[in-house]
């Protein structure tokens, strides 16, 4: 990116998709997110006409939550046990027996969750005691892609938040939480905020993605705050609503704005003295990805498989005829807060089509992001504009959708990169391209488009939404 925010040039490299071994489990070998960063780095590099050495800086953002585990080698002990992974509810039980989740969430500002970094680590140390003790250092998937680049073991607030491990009200790693469950602070990288520079590339991290030697690098942030910071959500009042794999609904605060039922996350954000709370779906993008590969798309002239199930989804009416989905395919964090939550398709008759089915799949994706706006009403958290991102942004069809499920006008941003959009806000701020990140905001964010809600779709969906609610709490003893 250059100094006017604009993309200059982009690459990509698919890493490998998460091994399951078990129902709920979710893993990832971090040496294969650093062999694709560098082939991303090096396509990007042959693919313009920039030198190394006129890049200033370098930004990062990666997946939340997961635990990257290495010996005092600094060798891999065991594959990361990754963001969505559910093993740990035993572990989540364990931490409020120990803390209390009142206290937990005061100290931490958030409920124990089978998600958090914190859960993985009890388990290993409980489940693999061998590999337990090999364990010298923890760190965060992006973290470990940095330590690869630059040697250095660092962090920033915003995805240290998701660990558990911090005191996200004062910014630093928790001393109670710590002691308390038994984690030496020496396994832990050292904290920072996400637009300082916390290191440089090395010898190695330039061989490995032609970078030069020394470029500056700064802490970036976990997707969810980098993909905000790159929308412009920088300032109380801003929110939004992003579906990637997971989906998650996120608003910028000035203080750290607290669910008493732990239901949202309450974490630092990418910008200092600044905070978030979100909610999120676990299987959001992932539940059309799901019907896409169990159920096939009948390709059509090469276009993008997802175009075509769109069209099957929108010959069918608004509101898919009773049809209704729960994605709970990875059990839930907002509103449930439930591992054992399972999808369902409810309301079929005879009638329903493949087409009402993937509409249904949409709509209920977006109920169960409505579900964090219910919240934010009931916390009294402002929310003054709603910007779409991810795959669900680029979807015509899906992004009316969340309008009239939101109902509210939803607004995109020109730039299409997400996190790593925002991340090179950060980067460009940490060398002082901008003052600050809201001036980045400011200059670089641009609103392309803006979508109405429409007021008569929207009135089938506010109360397709009410009979939605009904669905979990009615199969919930079946889940269980
Ligand atoms: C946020 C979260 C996801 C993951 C994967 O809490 O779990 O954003 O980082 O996208």
């Amino acid at each position: 990116m250059d100094e006017t925010g604009k993309v200059i040039v982009s690459g990509s490299e698919d890493h490998e998709p998460f091994l399951s071994p078990r129902p709920g489990w979710a893993e990832q070998d971090p040496r294969d997110w650093w062999r694709a960063c560098g082939l991303a780095v090096h396509k990007a590099l042959h693919s313009s006409n920039l030198r190394a050495d006129e890049i200033k800086c370098v930004g990062f953002s990666g997946q939340m939550h997961g635990a990257v585990l290495l010996d005092s080698a600094d060798e891999v002990v065991r594959s990361a046990i990754i963001w969505c992974d559910q093993r740990s509810e035993a572990q989540t039980h364990e931490l409020e027996k120990l803390f209390g989740r009142d206290a937990l969430i005061q100290l931490t500002c958030n409920p124990p969750l089978t998600n958090f970094t914190l859960t993985k680590l009890l388990w290993v140390r409980e489940t693999e005691p061998a590999n337990w003790a090999r364990v010298a250092h923890v760190m965060l998937p992006k973290d470990y892609v940095r330590f690869r680049l630059t040697g250095e073991r660092a962090i920033d607030m915003a995805d240290a938040s998701g660990t558990l491990l911090l005191d996200v009200a004062n910014r630093r790693w928790s001393n109670e939480v710590l002691s308390k469950s038994g984690i030496d602070v020496g396994l832990l990288p050292a904290l920072h905020e996400s637009p300082a520079v916390c290191g440089k590339v090395s010898g190695a991290g330039a061989e490995a993605t032609g970078l030069r030697v020394g470029t500056p690098v700064v802490a970036g942030a976990g997707d969810q705050a980098a993909g905000a910071v790159g929308m412009g959500i920088a300032r109380a009042g801003a929110v939004s609503a992003t579906i990637g794999t997971s989906g998650v609904v996120f608003a910028a605060t000035d203080r750290p704005a607290l669910d008493p039922q732990g239901r949202l996350h309450t974490f630092c954000h990418a910008i200092p003295g600044r905070w978030h709370v979100m909610g999120v779906t676990q299987s959001a993008g992932l539940s059309l990805r799901w019907f896409r590969d169990r159920f096939g798309v009948v390709s059509r002239d090469g276009r993008d498989p997802y175009d075509i199930l769109a069209d099957e989804a929108a010959a069918a009416p608004v509101g898919s005829e009773g049809a209704f989905w729960v994605p709970y395919l990875m059990g839930e964090r907002t509103p449930h807060l439930d591992p054992n939550a399972r999808a369902a398709l409810v309301g079929l008759t005879a009638s329903h089509t493949r087409g009402h089915i993937i509409r249904a799949v949409m709509e209920g994706v977006a109920y169960s992001l409505k579900d964090t706006f219910t919240i934010f009403e009931e916390m009294k958290i402002p929310v003054t504009s709603i910007r779409l991102g991810g795959g669900g942004a680029r979807s015509p069809l899906w992004r009316q959708i969340q309008a009239d499920v939101y109902a509210h006008e939803v607004e995109i941003v020109a730039a299409e990169e997400g996190a790593a959009y925002g991340a090179a806000i950060l980067a460009g701020t940490g060398v002082g391209a901008w003052s600050s990140v809201d001036e980045a905001c400011d200059k670089v964010v641009r609103v392309a488009s803006r979508i109405p809600l429409s007021p008569t779709n929207s009135k089938i969906l506010q109360q397709n939404y009410r009979t939605y609610r009904k669905i979990y709490p009615a199969l919930h003893q079946i889940f269980s």
